[in-house]
């Protein structure tokens, strides 16, 4: 497949990745909203059987997303005549658009972390939905915070050239304004990242109730005691 087609696919999928992030960014500020309508979501979004053709959908988006960069990077460094290192940029390339690669290959491995620890965590309890204190369990660890923090940062300078490659090369915005794909791009990305650094940084800060208050250690999130069960009132036991 040549080069253009490549980056044109790379763009595409781009764009779905940032739909899901846009619509999974906004189905969390429920977590402000406390547990009772979180969880309502997380169990909404559990019974749609659309669900299952959409995470495939997304698989498969993230999969050939990562294929992508992986084969068009090589084929970059195949046809550079002198190690990059070596190179002085033209003013055409900025630190975002230099580390792509890198930056990805931190969200790769966020994502596999993040979708352990939530997606396949203990968000169930005697069939109770417990995803909210789940979450808030989790962000109560400085550690589990301070990489939330780190790892969208680095989404956001990805999101950003991203975003403002996705302008350029679909043509939304002509070629010749580099600098209004580049603000726009930049405004995107890191909107969307600020808004999920927020959320570890909420529960951290602000502690939010309405959470069992676990006995043990933010580790043990994983196996919720039987407190974290609600009683017919609403509140845990
Ligand atoms: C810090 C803010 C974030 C919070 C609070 C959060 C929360 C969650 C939760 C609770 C789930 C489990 C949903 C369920 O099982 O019903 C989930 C799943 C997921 N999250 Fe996040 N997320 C955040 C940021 C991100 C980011 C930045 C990405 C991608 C770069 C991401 C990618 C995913 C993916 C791929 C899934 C699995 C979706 C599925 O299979 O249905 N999340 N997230």
């Amino acid at each position: 497949m040549r080069s253009i087609v490549k980056k044109s696919f790379m763009a595409l999928t781009g764009i779905g990745l940032l739909g899901f992030l846009i619509a999974h960014l906004s189905g969390n500020l429920l977590i402000y909203a406390g547990p009772e309508k979180f969880n309502h979501y997380a169990e909404f979004l559990e019974a749609n059987p659309l669900l299952v053709p959409a995470e495939i959908g997304l698989l498969v988006l993230f999969f050939y997303h990562i294929y992508l960069a992986i084969t068009l990077t090589r084929e970059n460094e195949a046809a550079r005549p002198i190690p990059y290192q070596q190179r002085k940029t033209n003013g055409e390339s900025t630190f975002a658009s230099r580390t792509m690669i890198y930056t990805g290959t931190i969200i790769l491995a966020f994502v596999i972390v993040h979708v352990y620890m939530f997606k396949f965590g203990a968000k169930k309890n005697n069939g109770q939905m417990v995803l909210w204190e789940l979450v808030v369990e989790n962000f109560k660890n400085p550690l589990v915070v301070a990489w939330y923090v780190i790892a969208m940062i680095t989404l956001g300078f990805h999101l950003s050239h991203g975003t403002s490659s996705v302008l350029q090369s679909l043509g939304i915005i002509k070629s010749d304004w580099r600098g209004g794909s580049r603000t726009i791009g930049a405004i995107i990305g890191w909107a969307i990242a600020i808004g999920f650094a927020l959320m570890p940084i909420y529960v951290i800060v602000v502690k939010p109730t309405g959470a069992p208050a676990f006995a043990t250690s933010a580790s043990s999130a994983s196996a919720l005691p039987a407190a974290a069960v609600p009683n017919e009132a609403g509140q845990p036991k």
